[in-house]
């Protein structure tokens, strides 16, 4: 049963690792017996004590997830400082807010890069590792935007919505490969991306008022979620989207 769980032995990478949901999951998986290695573009100091505390391996590697053709370079880079990733969680994500009469090209084109297209190259140069050894996980982090319109973030629902198919569309093409492609689907977290929504009380009540659970989840709450999907335990789990989100999709 333990073994089912285990990640040992396994090098995961977590996009967006410094903060947040990604820093929690990169938590969780190392604490299953992962070495993580972290890409992003800030330091993560604090994701490498608590990695090291579970007595697993850290690598950072710095990389603006924003710009083109980086993710054949990222994965070279881990094979370097550790291993070709086993598991690859596509978390790094921004949100850019405005009404969608005035929405410009910019935050439009700055949400898809990071969001979505980055997740696909990414997963695509961290694939063609896992096809010759005929095993690979792949979580992508969606939203409740996934399945949902939301309001002023045209770009970030365009993008988790397009994450949802993504997922399909890869599980549909790797899952005979050995590779499970999945998603997490987080309700709404307390973290930096939800700051302003929280800063808005009369948004933050009525937000609160509709979660089953009576509260905002918490990071680590989606630990096990990730830990499933990266473990031997979802093997014959392709393109689902996991919603992690205290009920809210259940209202
Ligand atoms: N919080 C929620 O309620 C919620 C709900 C549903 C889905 N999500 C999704 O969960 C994921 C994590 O979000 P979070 O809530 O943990 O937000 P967060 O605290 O803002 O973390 C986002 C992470 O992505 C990184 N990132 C953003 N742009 C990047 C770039 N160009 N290059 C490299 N790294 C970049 C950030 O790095 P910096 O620290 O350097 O900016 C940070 O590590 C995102 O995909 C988000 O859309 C969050």
């Amino acid at each position: 049963m333990s073994d089912l769980f285990s990640l040992a032995g396994r090098t995961a990478m977590v996009t967006g690792a410094n903060t947040g949901l990604g820093q929690a999951m990169a938590v969780a998986l190392a604490q299953a017996g992962a070495d993580i290695v972290a890409v992003g573009r800030s330091a993560a100091t604090g994701t490498e004590a608590a990695v090291r505390a579970a007595g697993r391996g850290f690598h950072f590697l710095e990389a603006d997830l924003g710009q083109r053709h980086i993710s054949g370079d990222i994965i070279a880079a881990a094979r370097t400082c550790a291993a070709a990733p086993d598991i690859l969680v596509n978390n790094a994500g921004i949100i850019r807010r405005n009404d969608a009469l005035d929405f410009t090209e910019d935050d439009w084109d700055a949400v898809m890069d990071v969001n979505l297209k980055t997740a696909f190259f990414l997963s695509q140069a961290a694939a063609r590792e896992m096809v010759p050894k005929g095993a690979g996980k792949v979580i992508n982090i969606a939203s409740m935007l996934s399945f949902q319109g939301g309001v002023r973030v045209a770009s970030y629902a365009a993008s988790k919505s397009g994450i949802a198919g993504l997922t399909r569309l890869l599980a549909n093409e790797w899952a005979a490969k050995g590779i499970n492609v999945n998603a997490i689907a987080p309700g709404y977290f307390s973290t930096n991306n939800t700051e302003a929504l929280r800063a808005d009380e009369a948004r933050s009540r009525s937000i609160l008022e509709r979660i089953p659970a009576g509260r905002w989840g918490r990071p680590s709450d989606l630990g096990g979620a990730a830990v499933f999907l990266a473990s031997p335990a979802s093997n014959y789990v392709h393109g689902a989207i996991l919603p992690v989100d205290g009920g809210w999709l259940a209202r």
